[in-house]
């Protein structure tokens, strides 16, 4: 383990009072606001839509994001998020990671490709869904639902109540596939099938395991529609994957088509196998804070969740280096995967450091390579470090800031007991979104709004943080 070193040798914190407001930013209240009417805008009733445009249906740690935001003005409103979505379950306890609404057609891979149905007998007959998972945020939004609702009166806490103890067993089988099915090995990591379960799609963690996705001759992809949906925002195809990323997303698909979305077969046939160290330690909190909800109202399965809780953390924290910095792990190879990505500060979720090992990481987070980077619009951590060889500022998961993940953050640095640290990154973020926006992601030096907009979940956080401030 690395000396601590001298106070004058640690990377200088940006002060909370030294961020000043953009000229024509919104004040807190109406960037509030605004992202409530943005939300409103992206309501269809059960479910809010990702995105107008890119994004037309329910995605499982988008929902989870707006559920948390949602709280904010209706924990009924909230819970009905988490409803639709866990509707969607599959019998193995797999939450899917689209949930496609009526009536558009324009997002592909749409629900005919995916076949779930067709291939699989634990696909939900009630919802068309697709055949992955995606970062289970779940826990952590009905924990703050049940704050919110807590806050509330004497009726809407008893009926939020009610209505949690109804999800409960959808919501303890999701925690047990993912313990069971994506760690059967016990390390404390999940697996997962393709980047988009990791949610961070193109992300320099997966290149290297990406290297290996070689699509027969034969295969002909699909028509992509995302760059299209991002044209008439002036984005298109610099702000999305490449199309020989999509090429190998797309096979992948084909891949897990073969194996009828089979979880052992899946983890014997794919040529994308990897353990995600960022949903590892989503896992590990939200599994924290379902055990405190099942403390609470005497729900059962408190101890399973510790178990997992305990289990992932440490396995969070193996993977780290003598900084606390996480690296992901290619199953394929056995190789440990170090990239420069926001995926590396996954312990400041999860916890498990040595409290000096996490000061450095905290330091590493406002260091010149993330947050302190001189030429940053708006101090917060993009989603590559801008000194990586891989860095891309303007495309996806590249080098974008991306507000759900400053959120997490926040959220992370505040229940390890670093609220000095989280309060400015809060205060960073506010700044960010004061555009009004509600971009799915920021360009980390011009501070362009990037990809889809209004995205549901960054209003949701825009909302969340305003209020928790
Ligand atoms: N994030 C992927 C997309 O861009 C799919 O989940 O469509």
């Amino acid at each position: 383990m690395a000396a601590i070193p001298p106070a004058e040798a640690r990377p200088r914190r940006p002060q909370v009072n030294r961020i000043a407001r953009r000229h024509g930013a919104l004040t807190d209240m109406e960037t509030a606001a605004r992202a409530a009417y943005a939300l409103r805008g992206n309501d269809r009733g059960r479910l809010t839509v990702a995105a107008p445009g890119l994004y037309p249906h329910m995605w499982s740690w988008d929902a989870a994001f707006i559920a948390i935001g949602l709280a904010r003005l209706s924990p009924a409103r909230a819970l009905t998020e988490m409803e639709t979505l866990l509707a969607a379950q599959w019998r193995n306890g797999m939450v899917p990671h689209i949930v496609f609404s009526d009536g558009d057609a324009s997002y592909e891979p749409g629900p005919e490709r995916w076949a779930c149905r067709d291939l699989c007998a634990d696909a939900p007959e009630g919802a068309a869904t697709s055949g992955l998972m995606q970062p289970p945020v779940h826990g952590i939004a009905i924990r703050r639902i049940l704050d919110a609702a807590l806050r509330a009166g004497p009726a809407e806490r008893r009926s939020a109540i009610e209505r949690i103890r109804a999800l409960w067993p959808r919501l303890l089988a999701w925690h047990r596939y993912l313990a069971e099915q994506r760690d059967p090995e016990h390390r404390g990591l999940l697996t997962i099938y393709h980047g988009w379960e990791s949610g961070l799609d193109n992300s320099p963690r997966w290149d290297a395991p990406y290297a290996a996705v070689v699509p027969p001759a034969s295969f002909v992809p699909f028509v992509r529609a995302d760059v299209h949906a991002l044209d008439a925002l002036g984005g298109g195809a610099a702000q999305r994957p490449t199309d020989l990323d999509y090429t190998r997303y797309q096979w992948l698909i084909e891949e897990l088509r073969q194996a009828r979305y089979d979880d052992a077969l899946a983890r014997a046939s794919l040529s994308f196998r990897v353990a995600d160290v960022l949903s590892s330690a989503i896992f590990a909190a939200a599994a924290e804070e379902l055990a405190t909800v099942a403390d609470e109202l005497a729900l059962p399965g408190m101890d399973e969740l510790i178990g997992h809780a305990d289990r992932f953390r440490r396995g969070v924290a193996g993977t780290t280096d003598g900084d606390g910095f996480a690296a992901d792990l290619d199953l394929r190879t056995g190789r440990t995967l170090r990239t420069e990505t926001i995926a590396g500060f996954a312990p400041l979720l999860s916890g498990g450091l040595a409290p000096a090992v996490r000061r450095r990481l905290v330091d590493t987070l406002f260091s010149p390579g993330w947050c302190g980077h001189p030429a940053l619009a708006t101090a917060l951590p993009p989603s590559t470090s801008p000194s990586s060889a891989a860095f891309d500022p303007a495309r996806y998961w590249r080098g974008p800031q991306w507000p759900p993940m400053t959120w997490l953050l926040i959220w992370g640095l505040e229940r390890s007991g670093e609220p000095e640290s989280a309060a400015v990154l809060r205060a960073s973020a506010l700044d960010q979104l004061s555009d009004g926006l509600f971009a799915e992601y920021y360009h980390p030096f011009t501070g362009e709004a990037l990809g889809a907009r209004p995205q549901s979940w960054t209003a949701a956080v825009a909302l969340d943080l305003v209020f928790s401030a």
